[in-house]
């Protein structure tokens, strides 16, 4: 490949996989558009990436979420972007907040919100699923979490939208970074409106943990406790919403499954396994690199700026028999879909648990899934997924 591949086409955002097999193949480790990343493509050197915080630190998330021209958005001051120590400080704060005990109490809202949510799909005529669906389950989740207004989802989901949107936006693009800087603002003012209340009125909720939670006396920063907040929002919604929107896609292409699915409940959580290795929502984690270093047999200096592209590790070959195959056979799950090492994503058992009590509530109503238009992809870097998907779910 001579010229510079630019993952933003629409060929790559409607279908990257055969050009992610081509790098695997031809060129590992090589430097893509938008934004010179170099992108790292193998399961293996991914996995050697996300290992090695000394070299490849998380720093590339400041950098791809807190532009110039941005200035202050503390999503991108979250943990995300801390390597060790301070990473570690702020994990063992937070953490507690995600234990299985933890997940456990939230198991009866969330069945409550899927059964719910499944009861209202309208059947047998087009909706969007996006909508109906994959939006308003994790957003209910997320906001019963930090005890957000509910009639403010769509709010929500447009500040995550925008807040995942941030990379690609090149100088001549003012209207949008103006929209990108006005949800910042917009959603911290509503946040701070929201750790204020908290304050004067402790609730049974995260953010009410969060400002009590201390590790050796000390606790969560205000700056701290904003941009966890910021990176919750996103993490619980943006990412989830997409699991959501990529299970129907292959319920979709795939009916024997749903057959399969409706028959035998008990297969539910392996299906979700699959479509997060097939169709992983977060497609690529950013690194900056901290001392000149190889990868994959290329040398890349400090500073370059690395995309370790876990949607493309996800299908490598020589990793996953027959990858290119959606299997819900497949043995063996892996859990590279929610990172590896010491960013492993805090709430993967939280999602994988909303995909599961929403198909379990959804399959006994619907017989099949068609689409009723063409799929919407994403203008994103990190995140993979639909905007819209028009579909029709048959009455069973
Ligand atoms: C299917 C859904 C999800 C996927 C695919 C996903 C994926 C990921 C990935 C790949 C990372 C690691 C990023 C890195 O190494 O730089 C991560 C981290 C994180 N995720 Fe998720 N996530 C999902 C859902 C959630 C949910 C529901 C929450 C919370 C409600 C959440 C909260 C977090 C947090 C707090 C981190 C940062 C952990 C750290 O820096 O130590 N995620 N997620």
């Amino acid at each position: 490949m001579s010229e510079r591949l630019n993952l933003m086409s629409p060929a790559m955002l409607a279908d990257p996989y055969p050009t992610y097999a081509e790098l695997r193949r031809d060129a590992p480790v090589c430097q893509v558009d938008p934004g010179g990343f170099w992108a790292v493509t193998r399961h293996d050197d991914v996995v050697a990436v996300l290992k090695d915080t000394a070299v490849f630190s998380s720093e590339g998330f400041r950098a791809a979420t807190k532009p110039a021209w941005l200035g202050h958005n503390p999503f991108g001051d979250s943990m995300l972007v801390l390597d060790p120590p301070a990473h570690g400080r702020l994990r063992s704060l937070v953490n507690r907040a995600f234990t299985p005990a933890a997940m456990a109490r939230l198991e009866a809202r969330v069945r409550a919100f899927a059964e719910d949510i499944a009861a209202r799909l309208p059947l047998g005529q087009p909706v969007d699923w996006v909508e109906s669906l994959a939006m308003p389950l994790p957003a209910s989740v997320i906001g019963e979490l930090l005890g957000l207004d509910p009639s403010l989802h769509a709010r929500f989901k447009r500040w995550t939208d925008d807040l995942t949107s941030i990379s690609p936006v090149t100088p001549d693009m003012t209207a949008r970074m103006e929209e990108i800087r006005t949800t910042v603002r917009e959603a911290e003012q509503y946040l701070t409106e929201v750790l204020a209340s908290r304050r004067r009125e402790p609730a049974d909720d995260m953010v009410t943990d969060l400002l009590r939670a201390q590790v050796d006396g000390q606790s969560l920063t205000d700056a701290e406790l904003m941009s966890f907040l910021f990176l919750l929002l996103v993490g619980g919604l943006e990412t989830t919403v997409h699991l959501l929107n990529h299970s129907a896609l292959q319920l979709i292409a795939h009916p024997e499954v749903l057959d399969r699915l409706r028959a035998d409940p008990a297969l539910i959580p392996r299906f979700i396994d699959e479509v997060l290795r097939y169709e992983p929502p977060v497609r690529s984690v950013y690194r900056l690199v901290m001392a000149d270093t190889e990868i994959g047999g290329v040398r890349l200096p400090k500073g370059a700026k690395v995309l370790a592209m876990i949607g493309s590790a996800c299908r490598d070959e020589a990793h996953f028999p027959d990858a290119h195959r959606f299997d819900i056979d497949r043995r063996g799950v892996t859990h590279l879909p929610f990172g590896h090492g010491i960013h492993f994503c805090l709430g993967a058992p939280l999602a994988r648990l909303e995909a599961r009590l929403l198909f379990t509530a959804l399959l006994p109503r619907v017989r099949r899934l068609s689409p009723a238009g063409p799929p919407e992809w994403r203008r994103a870097l990190s995140v993979r997924g639909v905007t819209s998907l028009p579909v029709v779910a048959h009455p069973a």
